[in-house]
């Protein structure tokens, strides 16, 4: 199994260094970023808007190592926030924020995060959106949904993200789906030791279905994020069978990966949203991204040999 091999080097000084220099990795990492700067990005945004998908931007950025390297993270929130609001999206346009490049992992991580991700969300509200937080590796859930809780408390749109291949999370989707949240169930995409997650593909397939089930059925609103044909027909089943109305959940995939599908669901009526990322520390997504289908890390390879 590849997957592991690239999860290691995505967290590698060295490798980030080689693969960053190699001239042939832009026009593949440019098929998974939606630009370099918000000036790039927003007309992705608004050709997405136009074409009834919904979108949530990530401004990529992870595994900081001062807090000034936070600050700066946060400031980049604040300038999207400003580009957004006139294309007057509302909703239709929120934020995914990933509390390590707020500062997470740093000494007195949780405050500093909760900080920095304050100004944020309250500047998302103001022009009528909302955060969402992604979920990392298995450390930093608890610190994440603490600070997803107390956001809440003043800002009850703030949405979780959980992963369904941690045993822990099917517990977290009946405690979040009783707390009637916006919710994002996805598989998981970090590598994490057999003590706390399923290691078996049919195993993480599984128990997204279970967690599914009891978000569907719950008080809140999933968001289903995956790729998965059967993952997207089986939530179809399982939302019409909880009295679901089609704008009562939907469907997230990322920018660059099965766009026509991304299209049908718009089309049949669904809310679809795509996690659009964008910035320069583009790095960790990218490997992410190679890591989950054999087939990115084969055309990626192959550039590189063709190219020499
Ligand atoms: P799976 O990996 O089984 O893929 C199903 C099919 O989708 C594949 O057969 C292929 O056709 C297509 N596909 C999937 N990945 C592809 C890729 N990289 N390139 C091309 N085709 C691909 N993870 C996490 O740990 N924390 C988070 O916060 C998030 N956030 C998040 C937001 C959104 C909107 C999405 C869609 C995903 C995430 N993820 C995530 C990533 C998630 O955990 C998972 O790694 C990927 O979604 C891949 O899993 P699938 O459910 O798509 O299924």
């Amino acid at each position: 199994m590849l997957g592991p091999v690239i999860l290691a080097a995505s967290r590698s000084d060295r490798m980030r260094r080689i693969v960053s220099a190699a001239p042939v990795t832009k026009p593949v990492v440019n098929r998974f970023i939606a630009g370099e700067t918000v000036e790039e990005t927003t007309p992705v945004i608004a050709s997405k808007a136009a074409r009834g998908l919904e979108v949530t931007l990530d401004v990529l950025g992870e595994d900081i190592t001062d807090p000034a390297e936070a600050t700066r993270a946060r400031d980049a929130y604040l300038r999207l926030i400003e580009a957004l609001a006139p294309l007057e999206l509302g909703v239709r346009a929120e934020m995914s924020v990933k509390l390590s490049s707020f500062g997470q992992a740093l000494a007195g991580g949780h405050d500093l995060a909760l900080k920095n991700l304050a100004p944020v969300v309250e500047a998302a509200d103001a022009i009528g959106t909302t955060v969402t937080l992604d979920m990392e590796d298995h450390t930093t859930i608890d610190s994440t949904l603490a600070i997803h809780a107390e956001m809440r408390a003043r800002f009850p749109q703030t949405g979780a993200v959980i992963q369904s291949y941690l045993f822990r999370t099917e517990d977290d989707a009946r405690a979040l789906a009783a707390a009637g949240s916006r919710v994002r169930l996805v598989k998981g995409a970090y590598k994490e030791p057999a003590s706390v997650a399923y290691q078996d593909k049919s195993d993480v397939d599984k128990a997204y279905i279970r967690s599914l089930k009891i978000l569907m059925d719950g008080d809140g609103y999933p968001m289903v994020g995956s790729h998965d044909p059967r993952i997207i027909a089986i939530s179809q089943d399982l939302a019409h069978r909880a009295g679901r109305k089609l704008d009562e959940y939907e469907f997230q995939m990322l920018y660059g990966i099965r766009e026509a599908e991304q299209d049908r669901l718009a089309a049949e009526g669904h809310r679809m949203r795509v996690y659009i990322a964008y910035g320069t520390d583009w790095y960790g997504y990218f490997m992410r991204r190679l890591a989950e289908r054999p087939a990115n890390l084969a055309f990626f390879l192959r550039s590189l040999v063709s190219r020499g």
